[in-house]
C-alpha cells in the first residue's frame, strides 16, 4: 500500500491545471446507460472511482475505452442491469445507474450501499422518487430490485426534502427517457447536477430549470451518441488553493471554474489570503497571518461539505478560533483526531468543531480515513515543521488526479512510497 511521505514548512510556488472532476464524470459515465450508441466523454482524470464505474459498465456487457483523458462508453447492448455488492461497497456512486437502468430497460438489480465513513448515507429518497413515476421496488438480499410499469417510466411531481446530489441526478437521467413530464421541487443546484444535464441535453434530453431548485424534464424516446467535456473540478480546485495558503506560498492555477467556487473564494478571502481571477486562471497569494473564519456547511450555492475538512487544516493556524459546522454528514470529522496528532487544538460537540490556531504544528504519522480527510491530513502536513507521514492513501487516489505530483510540481516536499 502506498504511503505520503511530506517535509513541511515549504511555501508552495508555481503553476497547476485543475482536472476534470470526478462528481459529474461520474453521473456522466451513467448516463451512457440511456444513450442509444457511443458516448464520448472529455476531461477524464486519472481516478480510482472512474475506473470503478467503468469495470461496473462492462459488468453489465458494456463497452467502457478509458483512454488518456478520454472515455468511449457503448452500453447499447447492455446484457445485464445488476450493479453487484463487490462494486458497490467500494464505490457509492454506483447508485448512479439504477435511474438510468429502469429507464432505459425497465429493470434494475442494485446493491444498497452500506454506510460509509461519513455517515449512514442511505438511498431511499432515490427510491422514493422512482416509486412516483411508477417503479416498483422491492428488496431482496441487501439489493433493490427495481422494475419499470409496462410501457415504462411515468412522468411525475417529486420533491426532495432534503437536497440529494446524486438523487436529483438519478431522477433527472431516469425522467429522460420517461412517459410525459417530470418536475423535480428541492433539486440539488450543484454544478455537476448542471453539468451533467448539459450532456443529456447536447444526447438530445429536453431538460429546463437546472441549477435552480425546480427541474423540469420532457421524456423523449431516445437519446443520440454525443460528445462531452466534462466541467473541472471544483473541489480539486479549492484544495489546491487551500494548499498554496497553507504552506504560506503562491499558485497559479489553470482551468479553475470560479464561479461554482463563489462560497469558497469568499472564505478564503476572509481568511487574508488574495486571489486573482483572470480568464479561467486563479492566483493564489499568502503570506501573512491567516484570519480564523466560521463556516457553516450547506447544499450549493452553500459552503461544500466536500472543501470542510480541507479549510478546517488550514484554520488550524488561523489567528483566533474557528467554528466549524457540518449540516451535510453526521460523522464528517474523522480528520480532526489526526489533525490533533500534529499539534492542532481542535474540540467537538456534535456538528460542530472548534478549531482554535496553533502557531506551529509539529510533523506526524497520520493514517486517511476519507477522501477529502486525506487531502486536509496532506495539506496540514504542508505546514508542519518536520517530516509528516500519511498511510492508506488508497482514499486519495479515489478522487484526486494525483494530487501529491501536483503539489511536487508546486515546490512542496513530497514523495510517495511504497509500503
Ligand atoms: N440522504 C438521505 N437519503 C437519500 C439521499 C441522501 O438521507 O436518499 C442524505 C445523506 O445521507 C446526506 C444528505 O442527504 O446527509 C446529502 O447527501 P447527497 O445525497 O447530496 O450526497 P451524495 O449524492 O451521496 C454527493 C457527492 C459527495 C458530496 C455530496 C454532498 C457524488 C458522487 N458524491 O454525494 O461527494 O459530499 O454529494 O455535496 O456526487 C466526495 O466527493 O468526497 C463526496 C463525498
Amino acid at each position: 500500500m502506498d504511503k505520503i511521505l511530506v517535509e513541511g514548512g515549504q511555501p508552495l510556488s508555481g503553476e497547476a491545471k485543475v482536472s476534470g472532476a470526478k462528481n459529474t464524470i461520474l453521473p456522466l459515465m451513467a448516463t451512457a446507460i440511456l444513450c442509444d450508441g457511443p458516448l464520448i466523454l472529455g476531461n477524464i482524470p486519472r481516478l480510482k472511482d472512474l475506473v470503478t464505474m467503468a469495470r461496473l459498465l462492462q459488468h453489465m456487457g458494456g463497452r467502457a475505452d478509458m483512454d488518456g483523458e478520454r472515455a468511449e462508453l457503448d452500453l447499447s447492448s447492455l446484457t445485464s442491469p445488476v450493479a453487484p455488492y463487490e462494486v458497490v461497497k467500494t464505490m457509492r456512486a454506483s447508485s448512479l445507474v439504477l435511474g438510468p437502468l429502469l429507464a432505459r430497460h425497465g429493470e434494475a438489480r442494485v446493491s444498497l450501499p452500506g454506510g460509509c465513513a461519513i455517515g449512514a448515507r442511505p438511498i431511499d429518497l432515490h427510491l422514493k422518487a422512482l416509486e412516483s413515476m411508477g417503479a416498483r421496488i422491492d428488496l431482496d438480499g441487501g439489493y433493490v430490485v427495481a422494475r419499470a410499469p409496462a410501457g415504462g417510466l411515468k412522468g411525475a411531481r417529486i420533491h426532495f426534502e432534503t437536497v440529494t446530489v446524486t438523487g436529483t441526478e438519478n431522477l433527472m437521467m431516469a425522467a429522460t427517457l420517461a412517459r410525459g413530464r417530470t418536475v423535480i421541487t428541492g433539486a440539488a443546484r450543484e454544478p455537476e447536477v448542471v453539468d451533467t444535464a448539459q450532456a443529456l441535453l447536447a444526447m438530445g434530453a429536453r431538460i429546463s430549470g437546472h441549477g435552480t431548485d425546480e427541474v423540469i424534464i420532457d421524456g423523449v424516446d431516445l437519446l443520440r451518441p454525443a460528445s462531452y467535456w466534462a466541467m473541472p473540478d471544483r473541489i480539486e480546485a479549492g484544495t489546491l488553493i487551500a494548499a498554496a495558503a497553507i504552506s504560506g506560498g503562491e499558485a497559479l492555477l489553470r482551468g479553475v471554474p470560479h464561479a461554482a467556487l463563489e462560497a469558497v473564494y469568499s472564505k478564503i478571502r476572509e481568511a487574508g489570503v488574495e486571489l486573482h481571477e483572470d480568464d479561467d486562471n486563479l492566483l493564489v497569494k499568502a503570506g501573512g497571518p491567516i484570519r480564523s473564519v466560521n463556516i457553516v456547511t450547506q447544499p450549493h450555492p452553500g459552503f461544500p461539505t466536500d472543501m470542510q475538512a480541507q479549510f478546517m487544516a488550514l484554520m488550524t493556524i488561523g489567528d483566533k478560533a474557528s467554528i466549524i459546522t457540518e449540516t451535510i454528514f453526521e460523522n464528517r470529522f474523522m480528520h480532526v483526531s489526526e489533525l490533533n496528532r500534529l499539534g492542532a487544538d481542535i474540540t467537538m460537540e456534535g456538528r460542530t468543531a472548534v478549531v482554535s490556531g496553533v502557531r506551529r504544528l509539529s510533523g506526524a504519522p497520520m493514517m486517511a480515513t476519507d477522501l477529502r480527510a486525506s487531502a486536509s491530513l496532506i495539506l496540514a502536513a504542508l505546514a508542519a515543521h518536520g517530516p509528516s507521514e500519511i498511510s492508506r492513501v488508497y482514499h486519495l487516489d479515489r478522487g484526486y488526479d494525483r494530487l501529491d505530483e501536483k503539489l511536487a510540481s508546486l515546490g512542496a516536499r513530497i514523495k510517495r512510497v511504497k509500503d
